[in-house]
């Protein structure tokens, strides 16, 4: 594991986006602010608040391969991304390009997509671990996870991870497994309590305590994320199994020591 930042402005890519949910939206508002030339397909249309951003919507898969870009960019759904692979028709690139991920699990998509890309092609797999709301007021001193997984043109794969690194992010260089394995005890447990609490309808009272605050916190932010992001977390990380379990485990040992406690 490496970490390193660095402050040099990013030289301009062309970027093409697959998915332009939420996460994308968010991420483009800073490329664009970079100066970075954008474009974007979805599986719904997205047109107008393409039109709003000043960059192209292209509909068609074939045309959107042939546009020139540098960098293709996956920002679908973990429970999508196998499919959307699926449908792209590689043999319409028209030059050798570097795919990138930002999907919240990793060891799934570099499977699928070393599987998947042109030998000729390159593959970065990151994870921003940061999201509309944290990053928010901006990126510095965030955490922008990355693997290199195959990489030849180190010039464009750099000008990507300068887009993070330029505004402040705090890089940090592992494999996509100890990733997994890490987020399985950090991120998936913080949306799994989040979830249970949403579960629970907490809501603030005239007397919280920071505490309280902080639990209720976890479970708005949690919420705002889509449910297949969720269950993404879950279903395609082989270590989150062993954490719910974990979980599970917990509660009951500290639901009986509550009991015992009592009865004693
Ligand atoms: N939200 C965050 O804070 C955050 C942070 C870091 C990384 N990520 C990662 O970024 C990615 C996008 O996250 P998100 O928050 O935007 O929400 P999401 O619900 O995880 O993904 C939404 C995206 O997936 C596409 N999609 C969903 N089902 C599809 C299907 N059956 N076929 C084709 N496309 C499909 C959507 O396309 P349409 O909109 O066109 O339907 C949309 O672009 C995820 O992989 C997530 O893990 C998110």
């Amino acid at each position: 594991m490496s970490s390193s930042s660095s402050s040099a402005p990013p030289r301009a890519l062309k970027i093409g986006i697959i998915g332009f949910g939420p996460f994308a939206q968010f991420l483009v508002e800073t490329m664009l602010k970079q100066g970075h030339s954008i474009r974007a397909t979805s599986r719904s249309d997205y047109s107008e608040q393409c039109a709003r951003l000043g960059i192209p919507f292209i509909r068609d898969m074939h045309e959107f391969l042939q546009s020139d870009n540098e960098v293709i960019l996956l920002c679908t759904s973990i429970l999508s991304l196998s499919e959307v692979v699926k449908s792209i028709p590689f043999q319409c690139l028209k030059q050798p390009t570097l795919f990138a991920d930002v999907l919240s699990v990793k060891e799934y998509p570099r499977d699928v997509l070393q599987q998947a890309l042109p030998p000729d092609s390159d593959l970065l797999c990151t994870h921003p671990m940061f999201g509309p709301e944290s990053g928010k007021n901006g990126w510095k001193g965030l955490t922008f996870m990355y693997e290199k997984v195959r990489i030849r043109n180190e010039a464009i794969c750099s000008s990507f991870l300068q887009i993070f690194s330029s505004e402040g992010c705090r890089m940090l260089e592992m494999t996509c497994e100890e990733h997994d394995k890490l987020a399985a005890r950090s991120q998936f447990l913080t949306h799994t309590i989040g979830r249970v609490l949403a579960e629970m309808h907490i809501e603030p009272t005239p007397i919280d305590t920071k505490g309280f605050e902080k639990l209720f916190q976890v479970k708005e932010s949690t919420v705002k994320d889509s449910f297949d992001l969720f269950s993404g977390l879950f279903t395609h990380n082989r270590f989150a199994r062993q954490q719910l379990k974990n979980f599970e485990i917990a509660f009951e040992n500290v639901k009986q020591k509550l009991l015992n406690r009592m009865n004693e």
